[in-house]
């Protein structure tokens, strides 16, 4: 696991666009895994003015997202779907429809979810997912105790996750679902590259697990520890209780220029 820790957030989205573009140069029919909240929209930003100028393209890739609330409206804005349109896909040049969600409305909930899966897997699997961390660990929304072998799934969010989140439904706790779709870690942990982004103290206790805690269920991120591709992206804030942070700076500092991440 590589931890980069990095200046802001417009530092963040320099690095993690630079690797998108990267993957996208080698392989424009890259299929990219892409999380919804805050933490990547500081590369989406990034990505986005680089397709307005011209360097990157999506025109050949595809897109999965990593989960859904349960239950919102189609038209609902803070529905999933509709976000990354919004902050994203409606600011780069993907193919109609080349961007999926999994189906929070579906009538039969384990059938979409199955469906999710083999869409996945007709698509080759994804190749970099980028995700964030939620304050109880989650990744995707993966709360504690979920399965470290879990694929696709219905889950209910802690009330942690739903207190983070009420702040995208106008501050009001009760509206934001009980229930999500998920992919599971699993799910997630087939992916061949993983980019995770935390910025902010309120990630501190997250992101120290994830890195340097026991692999545990109680840490849903801490799975990544088995992942032989992961580039932790943070800003001082959110790793301010790595044990290990002069020795991360310092690798990063020494890193030799051909490696990328
Ligand atoms: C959303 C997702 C979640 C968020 C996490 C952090 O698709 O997968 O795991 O990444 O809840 O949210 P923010 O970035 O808003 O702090």
């Amino acid at each position: 696991m590589e931890v980069i820790i990095l200046q802001d957030a417009a530092e963040i989205g320099a690095v993690g666009a630079d690797a998108v573009a990267a993957l996208l140069d080698r392989k424009p029919e890259a299929v990219l895994g892409l999380a919804t909240g805050s933490s990547p929209l500081a590369i989406y930003d990034e990505l986005a003015r680089r397709c307005d100028s011209g360097t990157v393209s999506f025109r050949g890739a595809r897109g999965f997202t990593l989960d859904e609330y349960v239950g919102l409206p189609a038209e609902h804005p803070q529905r999933y779907r509709n976000v990354i349109d919004e902050v994203f896909v409606c600011k780069v040049d993907f193919a109609p429809g080349a961007v999926q969600g999994p189906d929070g409305l579906a009538a039969d909930i384990p059938a979409a979810c199955a469906e999710y899966e083999a869409a996945i897997r007709d698509a080759g699997g994804v190749d970099l997912q980028i995700l964030g961390i939620g304050t109880d660990g989650h990744i995707a929304f993966n709360e504690p105790g979920s399965s470290l072998g879990s694929r696709t799934r219905i889950k209910t969010l802690t009330r942690q996750t739903r207190v983070d989140n009420a702040r995208f439904f106008g501050g009001d706790v009760d509206a934001v679902p009980t229930h999500c779709l998920t992919q599971g870690l699993a799910t997630i942990l087939e992916a061949s590259h993983l980019i995770l982004v935390a910025t902010g103290r309120q990630k501190a206790e997250a992101v120290h697990q994830l890195v340097e805690g026991p692999v545990s269920a109680m840490w849903p991120a801490t799975i990544l520890q088995l992942h032989p591709h992961v580039t932790v992206l943070l800003d001082g804030a959110a790793a301010q209780r790595l044990q290990l942070v002069d020795y991360y700076r310092e690798t990063y500092r020494s890193k030799p220029e051909w490696q990328g991440i």
